[in-house]
């Protein structure tokens, strides 16, 4: 028999997925070291020793895996670059697909670009905006699919029936999906999603309850008990771990092969926060990787509503297992005046909890607190939020008669 370590794809090696929380340790080890200690198989290829090492390969997403039948081997390392690392997020790709569903799982990475209207000569902000993907045309769209995709593949599906509690995007993502699948959804939305968004719903075929509390948190209790009532299943993208993981194994993967790409280091990540799914991710990729990163998540300031961002007390899992140097408190009318400085500089529409978080990156810019390369998540697009725009538009505007009386109190003074 054998007993030399070697590097084999990793489908042909078989474990037991477990917790997140069981492997984070493990994770964070392999990213600050590049490189892995081999896992024991035994010879049906079965994974029989350092399990922790199995899940992390899994979650960050190698093409090979190192694997061992001797335990003496077991101290040995081997560089992720050796690995086949970014095989998934490098971008040769004619971008032609057989159906929809790879237009989220192999159409990576989305686009990154630098933004003229918060860099200077000390900063580089470096958007990645995630508006492009084809169902919710946000970043939630890779957490639907990859919770979807695994709970299929795993065979995990109750019924033909998909509950979820969203603030909108998710459940577009899912909407999408589970019609191609031929599957049925209900979406569960707190009052303060958008008004038409339930016609959007409607239109995709998908029943919608929409419900008397202001956060996607205080309906789960209620899409759990329907679900269990009728017997349909919820991927729960509050709780569940592949809500981290899409964000590890892509979208944090992707920014780091872009940044690679242009030879530049990341110093500063910004992000907002629902779930804390993509932020946490991202954090902790680059926390581990690069070790001086810092992070900077985004809530919506007290009494002020930013749909798919909350405040951290309303509770939320993946936050906890990262470091994050600074929480910052964005008002909705701060967010609006980001997203019209960044309209009319370069040219973008983002959605409002973008803007939330290019404001608190021009705030930390303008008070000398970051510098070097910045990182900003723009999870989607503001046309989509058109209800609210129209509420700025109508601020902003006035008649020519106000505009004739307005420069004359003015030069009356
Ligand atoms: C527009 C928008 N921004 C930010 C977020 C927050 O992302 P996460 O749930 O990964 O924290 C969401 C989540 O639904 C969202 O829809």
């Amino acid at each position: 028999m054998v007993h030399h370590m070697r590097l084999v794809d990793f489908n042909l090696i078989h474990g037991d997925l477990s917790k997140l929380d069981y492997y984070i340790d493990t994770l964070g080890y392999i990213l600050r070291e590049w490189a892995t200690p081999p896992v024991l198989i035994n010879s049906e290829g079965v994974v029989v020793g350092n399990h922790d090492v199995y899940n992390a390969l899994w979650a960050l997403g190698t093409r090979l895996i190192p694997v061992t039948m001797d335990p003496s081997e077991l101290s040995e390392r081997v560089s992720l670059s050796e690995l086949d690392f970014y095989h998934e997020v490098s971008s040769h790709n004619p971008r032609i697909y057989d159906n929809v569903v790879e237009l989220v799982g192999r159409d990576m990475p989305t686009p990154m670009v630098k933004l003229k209207s918060l860099s200077n000569k000390n900063v580089r902000v470096w958007a990645k905006l995630e508006w492009y993907h084809p169902f919710s045309l946000s970043i939630k769209d890779r957490v639907a699919w990859y919770m979807l995709k695994t709970t299929l593949e795993r065979n995990m599906l109750k019924s033909q029936l998909i509950y979820e509690a969203t603030s909108t995007n998710t459940g577009l993502g899912l909407v999408g999906l589970a019609n191609f699948y031929g599957l049925k959804t209900r979406i569960y939305l707190p009052s303060t999603a958008q008004k038409c968004v339930d016609y959007v719903f409607k239109a995709m075929g998908a029943d919608v309850v929409r419900s008397q509390a202001d956060i996607t948190t205080k309906l789960l209790k209620q899409v759990l008990m329907d679900a269990e009532r009728d017997n349909a299943t919820v991927l729960n993208q509050f709780e569940n771990d592949l809500n981290f993981i899409v964000h590890l194994k892509y979208t944090a993967k992707e920014i780091d092969y872009q940044l690679s790409a242009r030879g530049v280091k990341p110093r500063v990540i910004v992000g907002g926060i629902g779930t804390s799914g993509h932020l946490s991710a991202i954090a902790f990729y680059f926390k581990n990787k690069y070790r001086d990163v810092e992070a900077y998540g985004v809530q919506p300031k007290k009494g002020s509503t930013i749909p798919g961002i909350r405040r951290i007390e309303t509770g939320m899992k993946w936050i906890h297992m990262v470091k994050i140097d600074e929480i910052i408190d964005v008002s909705l009318e701060e967010a609006f005046q980001a997203i019209i400085h960044v309209a009319r500089s370069d040219g973008i529409l983002v959605g409002l909890s973008s803007g939330a978080v290019l404001y608190a990156t021009k705030h930390l810019i303008d008070n000398n607190e970051i510098e070097g390369d910045v990182v900003v998540i723009i999870p989607d697009h503001g046309i989509k939020y058109i209800e609210l725009l129209e509420y700025l538009v109508e601020k902003c505007v006035e008649t020519p008669e106000e505009y004739t009386e307005r420069i004359e109190t003015r030069n009356n003074k």
